[in-house]
């Protein structure tokens, strides 16, 4: 049967959890053969043989993005395996919170490291692969990159956090400015909070200070943002979806 994806790659960073796996599981639902990167190989292991169990073609590739030359590979292997790529989903990140004045400094490296520079390598070695999908017979490519609430408002407590989000935001439109003409979707996706083991990386004291404001929150499901990811990269060639923040119900955030 022939879906929306069919015959086309889709490479997700941080589909050893979270928002990454759900994607990759509904990537590969519209039929796209899907390269999973991460450091946990055996979570990546067992999502391949779920996928491959529902009938997709899928690739675990262990991978530290932080780190260019593997980053690099990580493209090369997929690109080695499926023929091409088509997606690229920039999803790994990490969310260290606290108050600037007491941050141990290293929780800044790590977010910069990660959710800025393994981005940004992830996007070099990936785009002559794009540009050249974009010229195929489908006409268009997609770069996604996972952004959040914290990269369109500012939060106290979030500072090198929000900082990290919107350089990627600022990436993602001037990117989008220069590879549009030849085809290549660059969308950014805002996701609230969602249910993720995201923030399982928080110091305990300030998850502790920070529990009332998440109290009585709604919280997304990484599925939601899975399927948001999804609609973008299944529009018709001509409509970009840029920019998308999606809020949970009935929550301040
Ligand atoms: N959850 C939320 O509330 C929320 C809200 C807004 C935005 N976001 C964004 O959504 C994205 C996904 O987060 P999530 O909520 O799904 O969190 P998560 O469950 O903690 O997933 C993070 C993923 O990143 C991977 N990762 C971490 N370090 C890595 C590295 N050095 N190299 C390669 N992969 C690495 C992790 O895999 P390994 O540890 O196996 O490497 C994991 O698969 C992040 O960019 C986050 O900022 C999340």
């Amino acid at each position: 049967m022939s879906t929306a994806l069919t015959g086309t790659t889709a490479l997700v960073t941080g589909a050893s959890g979270g928002i990454g796996a759900a994607t990759a599981l509904s990537l590969a639902a519209q039929g796209a053969n899907v390269a999973l990167a991460a450091r946990r190989k055996d979570r990546l292991d067992e999502l391949v043989e779920r996928i491959k169990a529902d009938g997709g073609t899928a690739l675990a590739i262990e991978t530290d993005i932080t780190d260019r030359t593997q980053a690099t590979a990580m493209i090369e292997q997929t690109v080695a395996a499926f023929g091409g790529l088509d997606t690229l989903v920039n999803n790994a990140g990490i969310m260290l919170l606290g108050p600037a004045e007491s941050a141990p400094i290293e929780e800044w490296d790590r977010m910069i490291a990660l959710n800025v520079q393994g981005l940004l390598y992830a996007t070099h070695a990936a785009l002559p692969h794009l540009l050249a999908a974009a010229e195929g017979p489908r006409a268009t490519a997609d770069i996604v990159n996972i952004s959040s609430l914290a990269g369109r408002v500012p939060i106290a407590g979030s500072a090198v956090y929000s900082l990290t989000k919107h350089g990627v935001g600022a990436f993602t439109e001037a990117l989008r400015q220069e590879v549009t003409g030849r085809h290549v979707r660059v969308s950014l996706i805002e996701p609230g909070p969602v249910a993720t083991e995201l923030f399982t990386n928080i110091r305990p004291e300030i998850l502790e200070a920070s529990k009332d404001a998440y109290a009585n929150a709604t919280l997304l499901h990484a599925e939601d943002i899975a399927d948001t990811i999804t609609y973008v990269v299944t529009r018709p060639a001509r409509v970009v979806m840029s920019e998308l923040l999606v809020r949970p119900d009935a929550s301040q955030w």
